[in-house]
């Protein structure tokens, strides 16, 4: 999910005018996709995760195990430098230092693994589930994460790309008038008025086998030029991804502090568990999110809002489905019969 400060604007105004064509909740009605009815297995991420779904699903599908496969297919996003809310060209803090957060979870033995703040590491999905495979702990952090990762035979890199570096440097430049930086429209070799990408973005991705069996990844970068040490949803259990083998799995995207306060994926799978459709149970947590937020700078001049969260979720039986809080949401689905990104369902 890149997206520009100016963008971000947009998107509270066009929030703002759907909001007021809706002046109630969606009901069940509204929120039931084309997912509620799959069966069998399937895989779905978060928008920029489609390659990750499809080939997770070619590895659950062809025997590997669940979780490995969804990794496996997470780090097709964290390779590509392209994406800039995860691994590799990931959007660094706010010290020009990429720090990384993962989480993963195994159906099956219903064991998590979860690393964060991880700097230097391209993988941190991988080294989540070396956490999960290796060690008696669920979560390293910081240092105690990188050295466990290079123990464990992964390479050190300089995480930041050529286009990541020069974000930060305009965004550092633009940060203080006082200061001795020129803004990056006043810089001699710049002309014109520079945006300055801004991301909440992340990678999830769930996928069930045809035994039934889930395995489930968020991966991230973060939120751009956050504080250093700061660590949102993702590598948080519960908040950022949660499965239960006998229930379902699910995962977020968007802004972590909004979505570790309701426990959110935790939360959506409980819902699923409570018998709402996958659909439905991302859109119970994301209106308990709008129900509780009160900060006024969260707040649009209608007291919604002003921040994306995007859910998706993934039912035991193939079922599966997404919301968002703003319009603007999506997922990525593949199954024998579908592969493409798909609008998430709307709160407002
Ligand atoms: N959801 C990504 C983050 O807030 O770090």
């Amino acid at each position: 999910m890149k997206t520009t400060r100016r963008s971000l604007l947009a998107l509270s105004a066009a929030a703002l005018t759907v909001a007021r064509a809706h002046a109630r909740w969606p009901d069940a009605q509204d929120s039931r996709d084309a997912g509620a009815a799959h069966r069998g297995p399937a895989a779905i991420a978060s928008g920029n995760g489609l390659a990750a779904a499809k080939l997770a699903f070619a590895r659950a599908s062809g025997g590997t195990d669940p979780l490995d496969a969804v990794v496996a297919g997470v780090t097709l996003v964290e390779d590509d430098p392209k994406d800039t809310s995860v691994g590799l060209g990931g959007l660094p803090n706010e010290a020009g230092v990429v720090q990384l957060d993962a989480s993963v979870m195994h159906g099956p033995t219903h064991r998590a693994g979860a690393v964060a703040a991880l700097e230097g590491i391209q993988n941190p999905a991988q080294v989540a589930l070396l956490v999960l495979k290796r060690t008696r702990h669920v979560m390293l952090v910081g240092d105690g994460a990188k050295r466990f990762a290079l123990a464990q035979g992964f390479r050190e890199v300089n995480l930041l790309t050529d286009e990541s570096r020069r974000a930060w440097m305009a965004w550092k430049a633009k940060q203080n008038p006082l200061d001795n930086w020129l803004d990056p429209e006043q810089q001699l070799e710049t002309q014109g008025a520079i945006e300055v990408p801004y991301s909440t973005g992340t990678v999830h991705c769930s996928a069930v086998d045809t035994k039934g069996d889930l395995g489930a990844v968020t991966s991230t970068s973060g939120l751009s030029w956050k504080i250093p040490g700061r660590v949102g949803d993702s590598p948080i259990v519960g908040a950022g991804m949660y499965l239960d083998n006998a229930v379902g799995s699910a995962g977020a995207t968007g802004l972590g502090e909004a979505v570790i306060q309701v426990c959110g994926s935790f939360s959506v799978v409980r819902a699923m568990e409570d018998g709402m459709e996958p659909t439905e149970a991302c859109l119970a947590v994301l209106k308990r999110i709008a129900e509780r937020t009160r900060r006024p700078y969260l707040l649009d001049a209608s007291g919604k809002p002003n921040f994306q969260v995007v859910f998706y979720a993934l039912r035991k039986d193939g079922a599966y489905g997404s919301a968002s809080l703003l319009p603007g949401g999506t997922y990525a689905v593949h199954t024998a019969a579908a592969s493409e990104v798909r609008a998430s369902v709307s709160l407002f």
